[in-house]
């Protein structure tokens, strides 16, 4: 009798362990496919290497001071959600975030509102088809301000952060990006002032969408605080941390300090996989399916969620204001790491 308890027990603490091991094997496999250390870092030197000569697009100059930015810089990172980082060129030059800061200044409404529903319902989701600044977009689509990634919801969104202040609000935005990029990020003047006596188009967004009641502070002060988020100076290194806090949940894998709470990531990580590129977001998603964001000053953020950021920054952009080597780069990696999100083809 006691012989067959024993073997009972036995058995059962097989069985334990076989469910154990079983259960442990997506979580193993999911840690495993961080690519290697070698493997990532040939992938940033080879993307940096097949790309480096190609000199398509323009820098932007509807914003003057952009027009100055030396059009050869280059640089690729890789941060991955453990916190290893792998770069390539100029990843230590501190370019303008512009709207590569839109998904973020979203996620902190998101946070500030204790919900994504804030996102959805103020602002609006849906991917126009149109230039980020096509004012057609702001007019036609009735209801919301269409998303928060196209200039007028990213506006829309700023007006959304809580503060009874435009100093306030932007001192909030400004350090929810210190803790994103696990360092202290300062704004450059001179794009910021360029940009300030340039935005009249952002002007008439604001206002269509007063009249329309889908903005949330004083227009024209929202204009000014989105156009100060703009002009933050990152580097491409400090951008793959703030895309790689994404990738780990929110938990910056640097600092370890907890930036967003992780039930806001699928929220952000879909507009950018379906709004990042503006008129060019399908084709993105076709080539490198990977949620991502661009800007005019050249960066590009892409997130493969629980694995990585990758960033490219080089500030000759095509028609859409999106950095023609970025996006080549990013592309490149994607294929060359297997990250697609809807499967590597192979
Ligand atoms: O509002 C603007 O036009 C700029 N501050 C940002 C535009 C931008 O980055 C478009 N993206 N590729």
């Amino acid at each position: 009798m006691r012989n067959v308890t024993l073997m009972e027990a036995w058995r059962r603490s097989v069985l334990v362990l076989a469910w154990l091991l079983v259960m442990a094997v997506p979580l193993t496999a999911s840690a495993q496919v961080i690519p290697s250390a070698q493997v990532l870092s040939r992938a940033v030197q080879d993307a940096y290497e097949k790309f480096k000569d190609v000199k398509e697009g323009a820098t932007a100059d509807y914003i003057p001071e952009l027009a100055k930015v030396p059009a050869d810089l280059f640089g690729v990172a890789i941060v991955t959600a453990r916190g290893d980082v792998y770069t390539a060129g100029d990843v230590d030059y501190a370019f303008t975030i512009q709207s590569v800061s839109k998904p973020f200044t979203a996620a902190l409404v998101m946070q500030e509102h204790g919900s994504a529903d804030v996102i959805r319902d103020k602002i609006g989701v849906e991917p126009t088809g149109m230039k980020f600044n096509a004012l057609l977009a702001t007019q036609v689509i009735k209801g919301v301000s269409v998303n928060p990634l196209v200039n007028s919801g990213a506006i829309a969104s700023v007006s959304l952060v809580k503060a009874k202040t435009p100093e306030e609000r932007f001192s909030k935005i400004h350090r929810f990006y210190d803790r994103l990029a696990g360092d202290k990020l300062s704004v450059i003047e001179d794009v910021y002032q360029s940009e300030a006596a340039t935005n009249q188009r952002n002007r008439a967004h604001a206002y269509i969408l007063q009249v329309s009641d889908r903005i949330y502070s004083d227009p024209m002060e929202a204009v000014d605080v989105y156009t100060r988020q703009c002009s933050i100076g990152i580097t491409a290194k400090q951008l793959a941390v703030m895309g790689a806090t994404l990738a780990n949940s929110g938990v910056n894998p640097i600092t370890r300090a907890k930036v967003l709470d992780s039930k806001y990531v699928p929220k952000v990580l879909a507009i950018m996989m379906t709004a990042g590129f503006y008129d060019e977001s399908g084709l993105w998603a076709y080539t490198a399916g990977l949620p991502a964001k661009t800007g005019v000053g050249g960066g590009i953020v892409a997130v493969v969620p629980g694995k990585m950021a990758i960033v490219g920054f080089s500030p000759r952009v095509n028609e859409a204001g999106n950095s023609v080597r970025a996006m080549k780069a990013i592309e490149f990696i994607s294929d060359e790491l297997g990250v697609n999100l809807f499967g590597s083809g192979r």
